[in-house]
């Protein structure tokens, strides 16, 4: 693996080579057996455009786990605010031989642009509305490590698809591992173009989430959104907020997922967020590391 810039680009049997390594990871970190020197000398470079609590925090916890350093580049702080552009900041950083680039940005194929122009593989930390491949990894390793498989599964991503990466990514790689994905959404919500074959859509909770396998919430994204299309709050909750209620229509033993940050009483009632047998959020953060661990690994290490 070169690059990781989204899950158009990996076949299902790669996404199999990198779940199985994450989930070693996942085995060795709880029994405190593995390779601490696998990275050791190289440098890891983290440009975050946008915030990011998870995600900046767990790719430098699992790069620094394998022996790398890293250095976290500073948007705020650098000469982007001496006008210089994105092409000329970038070769700049490039010039510098960093062994990986990990890039999050707002703008639409920005880690593409970045690894058309440096030497060193680029990890996509999230693009715009478009990918967040590490994170649909994540998460398909958390479900793994409950239902064991992903094929047959039934997966309902519910909220703000439209103007979400994180469901891209997910519906991308869950469809070609051979689950069935639904998006649950109000129409101004859902996309225009449906990033998979074969995904489904709802526009009623009710009848998206019945008898699903794993329901994964999603965050209104009102950064995002013309300031008149943001919903009131508690209109949204009323219509589409996940609760125990609703969760009943799902499998018995459905899952909960979110890829945080969580906006309580909006997507998510405290009650589900905070039930220990449903809900994988906390699971789901803790398998950013070992995976970013695995995918650091096959973009550097091999
Ligand atoms: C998401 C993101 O930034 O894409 N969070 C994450 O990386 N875990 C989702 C969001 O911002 O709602």
């Amino acid at each position: 693996m070169k690059h990781l810039l989204g899950i158009d680009d990996l076949s299902a049997g790669e996404i199999t080579d990198v779940l199985h390594r994450a989930e070693y990871y996942a085995r060795a970190m709880d029994d405190g057996r593995w390779d601490r020197h696998k990275l050791a000398d190289k440098i890891v470079l983290t440009l975050f455009f946008e915030n990011s609590t998870r995600t900046v925090t767990s790719f430098d916890i699992a790069a620094k786990r394998l022996g790398a350093q890293v250095v976290n580049w500073n948007a705020e702080l650098s000469s982007l605010k001496k006008d210089e552009s994105f092409s000329d900041t970038i070769d700049t950083l490039g010039a510098m031989r960093p062994d990986a680039i990990v890039i999050r940005h707002h703008e639409y194929g920005a880690p593409a642009f970045v690894a058309s122009r440096v030497k060193c593989p680029v990890v996509n930390a999230g693009d715009s509305w478009r990918e967040h491949p590490t994170q649909a990894l994540l998460d398909a390793v958390t479900i793994m490590q409950e239902k064991h498989t992903l094929e047959g599964l039934s997966v309902a991503i519910c909220g703000d698809v439209a103007h979400s990466r994180v469901a891209n990514s997910n519906a991308k790689l869950l469809t070609k591992m051979g689950a069935q994905v639904r998006f649950v959404a109000p129409a101004f919500m859902m996309p225009e173009k449906l990033p998979a074959p074969g995904v489904l859509c709802f526009d009623t909770m009710e009848e998206g989430i019945s008898g699903a396998d794993v329901v994964m919430m999603l965050r209104v994204q009102k950064e995002r959104m013309e300031r008149s299309a943001i919903p009131d709050d508690s209109t949204y909750f009323r219509d589409y907020g996940l609760t125990v209620e609703r969760l009943g229509l799902a499998h018995k033993d459905a899952l909960v997922m979110h890829p945080g940050p969580m906006n309580r009483g909006v997507e998510i009632a405290d009650e589900v967020a905070d039930d220990p047998h449903r809900s994988l959020m906390t699971r789901q953060v803790a398998n950013g590391v070992p995976t970013r661990m695995a995918v650091l690994d096959l973009v550097m290490g091999g």
